[in-house]
């Protein structure tokens, strides 16, 4: 989904071909990919099967998956410097912007504080600090990737990072909903569904979808592909 939170964000911002949009929105998808190969070692989760297959480790064995994630972790950031359409600053701009949502302030900040780095996560306001950093950055950034590759304006960026902020926490939300539903009561760590009850957590859900949608007003019909992917976001089964 990430990439496609990239190319909605371009088509709100203008009309024409999202093809430069796409080394960028194909290196947060790298990205993404890379940190659930290193996420799934057993170091880390230690889990067999990703999306009905086996992880990567359990295929081709652990230093593979290592290097594999390294690899895709890597060969992000040359996709997305690599020379195309975008102009180099604005290129060199998405390239900050993204290792900012990947490293230690935001992806990586958030697996840390998963695996207890930060201390104990007992409430809400702890849980969403710590799901801000390991899913809703990269989710805000592939949507504020989009809008400056295509050269938005100051409003319309910040109208895309609060659409982008709302609908990062909204995805987690949804995700807790649908995990409680799978493996009801199976004694895991906290979640927005065991702190909150699942209820609360899908009004809350469906509250930051609507605050999603309402940031889109500017964009008029333009924001029509953003705002699916945000009831999606939210109503999704899987
Ligand atoms: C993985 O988080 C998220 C990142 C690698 C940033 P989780 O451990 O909560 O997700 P799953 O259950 O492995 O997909
Ligand atoms: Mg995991």
């Amino acid at each position: 989904m990430r990439p496609l939170w990239s190319i909605a964000a371009w088509e709100a911002i203008r009309g024409d071909s999202f093809v430069p949009v796409l080394n960028s929105a194909a290196s947060i998808e790298l990205i993404h990919t890379y940190s659930l190969v290193h996420d799934d070692l057993p170091c880390m989760d230690d889990d067999n099967e990703r999306r009905g297959s086996p992880t990567v480790h359990i295929a081709f064995g652990e230093a593979p998956a290592l290097l594999v994630g390294d690899a895709l972790l890597t060969e992000a950031f040359r996709l997305a410097s690599e020379p195309s359409e975008i102009m180099a600053a604005t290129r060199a701009h998405v390239v900050a912007e993204i290792a900012e949502a990947a490293g230690f302030m935001g992806m990586i900040g958030g697996q840390a504080a998963d695996i207890g780095l930060a201390g104990k996560v007992e409430d809400v306001e702890t849980l969403k600090r710590l799901h801000e950093g390991k899913t809703g950055a990269l989710i805000r950034i592939s949507t504020r990737v989009g809008a400056i590759c295509a050269e938005a304006t100051p409003q319309d960026l910040a109208a895309i990072t609060e659409y982008g902020q709302c609908i990062g926490l909204a995805f987690q939300l949804a995700d807790d909903v649908l995990d409680a539903e799978e493996d009801a009561g199976d004694g895991g760590p906290p979640s927005y569904a065991t702190l909150l009850g699942v209820e609360e957590c899908q009004r809350q859900a469906s509250t930051l979808r609507d605050q999603a949608i309402a940031a889109l007003t500017p964009f008029g019909a333009r924001g029509a592909i953003l705002e699916k992917l945000a009831r999606y976001t939210v109503d999704r089964d899987i």
